[in-house]
């Protein structure tokens, strides 16, 4: 599938637009379309539902090591600014950057690549950051305009082997940045803090600073007491949270998949430290398996482990659930979720030292190994089993997924061509989206087959009764045929017509939007027909 179909299908029917476009749009800021708002939330309440308040704590899950609880919570975005000192995103949630002096584009040092060309005895390197697949034509083109060449005399420049990345390069003046027209225009690189900065109330200067969360994760932990004291919650169990997290993302870009502002849908398990590597196991295979029944391809998805380098400064272990997205080269998968094991530095970190009531928050203070000396809150966040009698800092198993990147993935995973006979029997292009229909933005259409004859009356009667259960949709514009392929489109997965059989004894049709195929229910039964096929 191309992505430029998909991207201009969910704008067509309104799954997806492009932030304050009528202003040119702003970058890495999405708004979710009439559709997309019911998509996302569907998927969230799947994720709630099946993770959280349809957990049945009193039965041992397949896999699981043992029966556990599940809980949730709402915090806010904007926390005291300790927490994200104390869990490290202050000093330790950076990329690096380099700017282009000329153009004032900033780009990702890590995702800037590039490959050396040679002609009229120079040797340059010259950067891209155009996808994978684009990469050659766009040096080659590029390179072609530096040394002023034109087609006919394009073998006299020469590009040496491999792709290489801007970080394996010592000296900046030989490098043609990604937008430029001359060379060692690039900065050195720098580091560049991800959270965004807001202030407090009146106060300017650093005294009101605050951020805007990057993660969900940290109100979790900084409430771990509050709920262990309000509920009768025991070990094992999950605080689970779903909401807005904001990350000043140096190049967003692939659609939705690298927004500066998005939602996590994030858990945080509390186990004994000697059950963690088997609840570590049981995450990693449970959430990959809610991907594959909510209608991922298992063939498009895998669980890869992090290797050491990559794990973050908090991990003792990391598992991504990674899909094929269409924008990424052949064999290249982009992160969905990722199951962390966090051990318990969360908790010991909020946990230890005190915070000094005279101190500047936002000063770093390094201990005799140059590492972010943790202040935290000096508060007791351990665990006591009341039958062991055992205190503990719980560990932490962290499946943590973002909500629009499996939006994403589930709108390029139902994008689908093919052709069927229309009602003359001529062979058409069809586009369908083959959302799962549990996460479907509308359940079901309700069309009359014509404006007339009780037709409507039937079908608005219809339409009353199952709206009070899923969100359904009434269309009785225009041929039948164009109404069902507008409902594919918008990955409707059952259309109900009533026609003049209809009003003589009840019965309408209900059409499956991937098999195409009819059947003719009572009008009584359609709401437990399709209640039963929605699962
Ligand atoms: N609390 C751990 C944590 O935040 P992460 O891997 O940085 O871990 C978790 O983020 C998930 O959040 C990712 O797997 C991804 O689905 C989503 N996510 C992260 N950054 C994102 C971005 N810039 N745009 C969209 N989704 C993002």
């Amino acid at each position: 599938m191309e992505m430029d179909k998909l991207v201009s299908l969910c704008k067509r029917r309104g799954f997806l637009f492009q932030s304050s476009e009528i202003y040119g749009g702003i970058q890495g800021f999405w708004d979710y379309g009439p559709l997309g708002v019911e998509l996302k939330r569907n998927i969230k309440n799947a994720w709630w539902h099946d993770m959280v308040s349809g957990h049945d704590e009193l039965t041992q899950l397949p896999g699981a090591p043992s029966t556990y609880e599940m809980t949730g919570l709402d915090c806010t975005i904007i926390m005291h600014p300790q927490v994200w000192k104390v869990s490290g995103h202050y000093d330790l949630f950076h990329d690096f950057m380099v700017d282009c002096r000329t153009t004032k584009r900033r780009y990702r040092y890590d995702q800037v690549r590039g490959r050396w060309a040679n002609a009229k005895g120079q040797r340059i390197f010259v950067a891209t950051i155009v996808e994978t697949a684009a990469e050659h034509e766009d040096t080659q083109r590029r390179a072609m305009k530096f040394f002023k060449l034109r087609a006919k005399n394009a073998e006299q420049l020469e590009f040496e082997d491999a792709f290489l990345s801007l970080t394996e390069i010592e000296n900046m003046h030989d490098v043609l940045g990604p937008d430029a027209k001359e060379l060692g225009t690039l900065t050195a690189p720098r580091e560049f803090n991800l959270m965004f900065k807001t202030i407090i109330g009146a106060l300017a200067g650093e005294e009101g600073t605050a951020f805007l969360r990057p993660e969900t994760a940290q109100g979790i932990f900084v409430n771990f007491k509050n709920v262990l004291d309000s509920t009768r919650v025991k070990l094992p169990f999950g605080i689970a949270q779903t909401g807005k997290s904001f990350r000043n993302e140096i190049t967003p870009r692939n659609f939705t998949f690298r927004s500066r502002e998005f939602e996590q849908m994030e858990i945080e398990f509390f186990c004994h430290p000697d059950d963690s590597s088997k609840w570590y196991q049981y995450w990693r295979d449970r959430r990959m398996n809610w991907y594959t029944a909510l209608g991922l391809a298992a063939e498009r998805l895998i669980l890869r482990e992090h290797a050491e380098d990559e794990l973050s400064h908090y991990s003792t272990g990391t598992a991504d659930i990674e899909y094929a997205f269409p924008f990424l080269p052949a064999g290249e998968y982009g992160e969905l979720e990722g199951i962390a094991h966090r051990g318990d530095f969360d908790l010991r970190s909020h946990m230890e030292g005190k915070l000094d009531p005279n101190s500047n928050p936002l000063v770093l203070e390094l201990d005799e190994h140059g590492k972010p000396k943790h202040r935290g809150s000096g508060k007791d966040l351990s665990y006591r089993d009341d039958l062991t009698g055992e205190k503990y800092i719980p560990h932490v198993i962290e499946p943590s997924a973002g909500a629009d990147r499996a939006t994403l993935a589930f709108l390029c995973e139902a994008y689908t061509e093919d052709e069927q006979p229309d009602e003359k029997g001529n062979m058409q292009k069809r586009i369908v989206m083959k959302l799962h229909p549990r996460i479907a933005p509308i359940k079901a259409a309700i069309f009359p087959l014509v404006k007339k004859d009780g037709m409507p009356e039937l079908a608005k009667k219809i339409y009353a009764n199952l709206k009070q259960h899923f969100n359904v949709f009434y269309d009785e514009k225009g041929a039948v045929g164009r109404r069902y392929r507008r409902q594919d489109e918008a990955g409707t997965p059952y259309c109900i017509t009533v026609d003049g059989q209809s009003v003589a004894d009840n019965t309408v049709t209900i059409r499956d939007r991937d098999t195409l195929e009819q059947i003719r229910v009572n009008v009584e039964e359609v709401l437990a027909e399709i209640r039963s096929r929605i699962g």
